[in-house]
Parts: structure tokens; C-alpha cells; sequence
């Protein structure tokens, strides 16, 4: 082990965050659980094994003060809920690991962080939190569990994940990495919530040819903001989705399911501003966010 065994603050203890918690748990790190449900431990559970993770949990912002680390997992618009834990752990030598959808981790979090580190993630993490503390992680075929930038504050939670368990991949050109997964959510989220059907949706011709106009216009803008888009994305990105196995969902249609408020301004609400910023036209885009809106 290279590095100190240290304290994590982990801002956002839900299916992502127990999973990341855990891993650093597991790389020597003691986790402090800040707010939310009050909780002892987190029950993980993936490939039918079951173990127990033992944390600290706090309502103290100012508990949380010589925490160098800190992972912060809520839902994107629940952030500004979270920014006295933030603001609390401030610090130059503080890094962020923002484990969110979407492409405006930095923006997100910057008012509250100061000179901190922000170490943006892009997550194929699958789990769930079907009750406070506890965890259910899919085994998912993915090359990487969370990809975050090749710089020096992103490798001091890579090498700690990595020791965790997690497979972690340092890409140097972030902004294609969070644009490609902004597309593939772009078209997952909002259509299987206004459907309230699951990705097996995308079988439905109509509702296909609609998914390749909405990524379309994703990918026009994700390529003005900089991100690398292959020529023929769109449809390649419709033809994947419609080999899904049955059953496959979406969070955001969990989250409408189960009446909760959904993290549509982190994806449709996101290349909206990005296409606005471009001077680009996305005419379904905005639809889609507009009827997605009326939903919360
Ligand atoms: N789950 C996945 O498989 C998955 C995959 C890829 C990307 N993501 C992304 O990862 C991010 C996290 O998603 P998630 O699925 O982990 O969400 P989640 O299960 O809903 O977890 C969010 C957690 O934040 C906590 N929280 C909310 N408001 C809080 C507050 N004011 N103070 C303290 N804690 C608060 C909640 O605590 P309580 O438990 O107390 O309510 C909840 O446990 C999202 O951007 C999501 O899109 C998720």
C-alpha cells in the first residue's frame, strides 16, 4: 500500500455511494457517513455474498473537517442540499470524487469547494439501496466500474479504489467519457420514465427512430463542446439498446415508480445548456425535457 490509510466522508450514502464507500473501506479507509438516514453500517450484497461495512455516521458538518476525502453521491439536484458538507470539508488538500450523471460535476459543486479538488466520475456501477444502509451491486460486464480523469488528485482515489476492488480507468480525455454516457442517458432515462415501459421499449420502431433524432442532436452538441462521437453513433447506440434482456431499466424510471423527484436536469437539462452556450437547435431535446419536467 502506497498511500495513507485516511477518513472519507461520503456525502450521499445511497446505491452508489455504499458501493464506493465500501471499496475504500475495504483499501484500509475508515467512512464517515455525513447526514442523511443515521446508519452503523452498510450491508453489501453482489454475486449472492453479504458483508457487513462498518461506518460512522455524523450530523456535523464540523466532524467532518480533517477529511481529505470525500466522495459525494447524491442525486445531482439534491447537491445544493449537501453543500454545507461541502463547505465544511473545503480545504486545497481536499479532493471531491464526484460520482454523479451527467457532464457538470465541476459547475455542480465549484461554489462550495474553493480550492478543492474535484475528480469527476463517470459511473457503470449498477446497484440499488433498497432500504438505509443497505446495498445490492449487479455484477455487470463492463470494462470499468467508475472512469475519471488521468490527473494527480484522480489518482489518489484510483489507487485506493483500486486496492477496494473496483475497476477504475484513468481516461485523459474526460469530456467524451462524460458526453458518451450523457448520450446513452439522454435517451434511457427520459424515454423508459414518459413510457413507464423498460429499455425493451426501444424495440418499438417509432419509439426507436425518435431515440436516433434525440441523439442526433446530443451528439451535435457533445461534438461542439469538444467530446469525440464516432460518425453513426446513433443509430449503433439504438441497435445496442434493442438487444437488452428483457427487464432492463432505467433509474430514472425507478425513481418515477416509486413517486420520487427525478435527475432530468442533469441529462436533458444539461445538453439544453450546452446546445444553448453552441448555438445549436435541439428541438426534441427540449421536448423531451419539457414533458420529463411535468412529470416532477
Ligand atoms: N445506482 C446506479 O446504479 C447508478 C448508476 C450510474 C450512475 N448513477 C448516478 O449516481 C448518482 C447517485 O445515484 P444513486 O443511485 O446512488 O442514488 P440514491 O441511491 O438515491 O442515493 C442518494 C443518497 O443520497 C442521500 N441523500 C439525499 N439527500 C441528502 C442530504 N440532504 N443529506 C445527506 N444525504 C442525502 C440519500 O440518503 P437517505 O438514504 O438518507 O435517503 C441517498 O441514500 C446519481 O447521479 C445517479 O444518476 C447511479
Amino acid at each position: 500500500m502506497e498511500y495513507t490509510a485516511e477518513p472519507v466522508a461520503v456525502v450521499g450514502a445511497g446505491a452508489i455511494g455504499m458501493a464506493i464507500g465500501a471499496a475504500l473501506y475495504r483499501a484500509g479507509h475508515p467512512i464517515t457517513v455525513c447526514g442523511g438516514t443515521p446508519v452503523s453500517a452498510f450491508e453489501v450484497t453482489e454475486g449472492g455474498r453479504t458483508e457487513s461495512i462498518p461506518v460512522t455516521h455524523t450530523t456535523e458538518p464540523a466532524e467532518i473537517k480533517e477529511h481529505r476525502l470525500v466522495v459525494l453521491a447524491v442525486k445531482a439536484h439534491q447537491t445544493p442540499a449537501v453543500g454545507e458538507w461541502l463547505r465544511a470539508a473545503a480545504d486545497p488538500d481536499t479532493a471531491v470524487l464526484v460520482a454523479q450523471n451527467g457532464i457538470e460535476h465541476h459547475e455542480r459543486v465549484e461554489s462550495y469547494l474553493g480550492a478543492s479538488s474535484v475528480v469527476p466520475a463517470g459511473v457503470y456501477i449498477n446497484s440499488e439501496r433498497p432500504q438505509p444502509g443497505v446495498v445490492v451491486i449487479h455484477t455487470v460486464d463492463v470494462p470499468a466500474d467508475l472512469v475519471i480523469p488521468d490527473d494527480a488528485a484522480a489518482l489518489r482515489f484510483r489507487e485506493r479504489l483500486v486496492a477496494g476492488g473496483l475497476k477504475v480507468r484513468a481516461d485523459p480525455d474526460f469530456v467524451t467519457v462524460a458526453w458518451q454516457k450523457l448520450l446513452t442517458n439522454l435517451v434511457t432515462n427520459p424515454i423508459t420514465a414518459l413510457t413507464q415501459r423498460r429499455i425493451e421499449v426501444f424495440r418499438d420502431a417509432a419509439v426507436a427512430e425518435f431515440a436516433v433524432r434525440l441523439l442526433e442532436e446530443g451528439a451535435e452538441v457533445a461534438r461542439a463542446a469538444g467530446a469525440v462521437i464516432a460518425p453513426g453513433h446513433a443509430r449503433a447506440t439504438v441497435t445496442w439498446l434493442q438487444g437488452f434482456p428483457d427487464g432492463a431499466t432505467t433509474s430514472m424510471l425507478r425513481d418515477r415508480l416509486a413517486g420520487l423527484p427525478l435527475e432530468h436536469d442533469a441529462i436533458t437539462g444539461a445538453v439544453l445548456r450546452a446546445a444553448s452556450r453552441h448555438g445549436i437547435a435541439v428541438p426534441a431535446v427540449e421536448s423531451v425535457h419539457a414533458l420529463v419536467g411535468a412529470l416532477n
